[in-house]
């Protein structure tokens, strides 16, 4: 019992000091080594004492800019900002708030000057800044009040034509001063059906960051399950308040357990999906504190993982009432996908190969850049098959069947029909097909051995196929286990050129990779 109390004793005077030093304005990395503490340790600590989780406790909030430098609208479907965004009150010390030029993209994109904008996952206020610099109408709530709190300060400032560019001042929008407000985003019950021109938010993620000392219905709390089960009450309070033909972002990022990827990102596109919305984009956001060389470098190869280095921007839309969609985009009858299998021995060589989610690579050499990172990677030296699918207008479908009997260690499944406009009933095909194939040739594939799928999402109809998640949808057998999504693009030096059609252009592809178990 003493020794209770005098190890209570102990831990406070150990708080205070932590305390004290994070009011300095001391880095976590200098506490930790201070007083052998982890960083979640301090997190917690500060957590638990000023009510949320904010990484500095001494930030100025003075205005040098009121609006980005340089700033384009995105025109593609990977947003990659390297810098978070210092602009107004933007400072970025709540953890996990999200970069402005995030919600900037989408209520230029999405909304107009005087409409009402929706983040019921506020934190500090990001969305609702936004909406004050850009003349927009904001409703935000978040479960915290002291989040609230500080999303106040963050929206109080005066917008003074000294930090208007010429651009502004002849724009001349109206000033709306956001509505903050405590509340839970799966009761809505104050706002009307129909009522919301744009929803733009930001949701914790399943157990990863706790926002609160654990306060009732903080769905950082949920694990998983439970937290889609939460998210489907979001997402259905949202289809009721939006207005029809309007959109709803957003994001979303997966999470590792025992070295696989959970696809946290494509359960949360079905929650959606299921509560009644299409998806018009799936935008691919790039994360860009990764460490690639040295010590990950090494441990990306010795342990074969790569970094999480993306997360998934989805923006919905709720559809008209008359079903009747404005764009019609024809899709090519291809007639029917046939795969054809290659078989080939491998000289492996380990140097330069990418360490996170997110493969970049020229455009001239891309699929040649793509192929030998997957086969160096999961073939581990021995043999590979590739399986192709490619399209032709005959009536003959010929499949190739397998007659080698010695094992391989990787089957690479390519899908360069995609991007040529399939229609859905190709895409139905071709999503039976995967499944039949893999079902049988998973015999083949040594144990431990790797099945790679490279494949895209494809717009139909002004909506978005995602075809990544579909194929993760349908491939639920017991020994397929899904060890990383990874996003492949090419190098993109003009991402910011205009485009006039209203959509984003796709640019984005994905490995599906698998690991087999037996
Ligand atoms: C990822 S943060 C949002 C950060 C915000 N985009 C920003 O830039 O500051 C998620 C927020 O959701 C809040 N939250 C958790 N459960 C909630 C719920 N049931 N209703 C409303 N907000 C909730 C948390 O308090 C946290 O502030």
């Amino acid at each position: 019992m003493i020794n209770q109390k005098v190890d209570f004793k102990i831990e406070k005077e150990l708080q205070e000091a932590i305390l004290q030093e994070k009011r300095r304005g001391t880095s976590d990395l200098e506490i930790g080594r201070r007083f052998g503490v982890t960083f979640r340790y301090i997190e917690r600590l500060i957590t638990k004492t000023h009510g949320l989780n904010i990484s500095t406790l001494r930030v100025s909030k003075k205005i040098k800019r009121l609006h980005p430098e340089d700033f384009k609208e995105e025109q593609t479907t990977v947003w990659s900002f390297k810098q978070r965004g210092n602009w107004a009150t933007h400072r970025g010390e709540y953890r996990g708030n999200w970069s402005p030029y995030i919600p900037r993209n989408v209520i230029l994109k999405y909304s107009k000057p005087g409409e009402l904008v929706l983040d019921y996952f506020c934190g500090a206020g990001t969305t609702a800044v936004e909406c004050k610099l850009l003349g927009r109408k904001c409703i935000a709530i978040d479960i915290n009040d002291k989040a609230i709190e500080l999303a106040e300060k963050n929206v109080d400032f005066k917008i003074a034509s000294q930090h208007l560019t010429f651009a502004d001042k002849e724009s001349r929008l109206e000033v709306y001063e956001p509505e903050l407000r405590v509340g839970d985003a799966r009761e809505l019950y104050f706002l009307q059906d129909n009522s919301i021109d744009l929803i733009c938010a930001h949701p914790p993620y399943a157990n990863i960051i706790h926002y609160t000392d654990s306060k009732e219905g903080d769905l950082s709390f949920f694990d998983l399950d439970d937290f889609l089960k939460e998210m489907s009450k979001v997402a259905r309070e949202s289809f009721r308040v939006l207005k029809p033909g309007r959109q709803c972002a957003i994001l979303i990022g997966d999470t590792r357990r025992e070295k696989h990827v959970i696809p946290l990102g494509f359960k949360l596109i079905n929650v959606y999906l299921n509560a009644g919305f299409k998806l018009r984009e799936l935008v691919i956001k790039r994360q860009h504190n990764c460490k690639t060389t040295g010590f990950w470098y090494e441990n990306s190869i010795k342990y074969n993982f790569l970094l999480l280095a993306h997360e998934y921007l989805p923006i919905f839309e709720k559809p008209k009432a008359t079903g009747l969609l404005n764009t019609k985009e024809r899709g090519l009858n291809y007639g029917f996908v046939t795969p054809t299998l290659k078989k080939s021995l491998l000289k492996r060589r380990l140097g330069k190969l990418e360490t996170t989610t997110v493969w970049i690579f020229p455009a001239n050499n891309f699929e040649e850049r793509l192929n030998k990172n997957v086969i160096d990677r999961y073939s581990d030296g021995g043999g590979y098959s590739t399986i192709t699918f490619i399209s032709h207008n005959s009536r003959e479908s010929k499949f190739t069947k397998r007659m080698e009997k010695e094992k391989i260690k990787l089957l690479f499944i390519k899908s360069p029909f995609l991007s040529n406009s399939p229609s859905y009933s190709n895409i139905e095909y071709y999503l039976k097909e995967i499944k039949k194939i893999i079902t049988q040739q998973i015999p083949y594939i040594n144990k431990d051995g790797f099945l790679v799928i490279q494949t895209q999402d494809v717009r139909i109809e002004g909506y978005i196929e995602p075809l990544a998640k579909r194929v993760v949808d349908i491939l639920t057998l017991d020994n397929l286990w899904l060890k990383e999504i990874i996003v492949a693009t090419q190098e993109w030096t003009d991402s910011n050129s205009s485009n006039s059609t209203g959509y984003l252009k796709i640019v984005h592809q994905y490995l599906l990779v698998y690991e087999v178990r037996k």
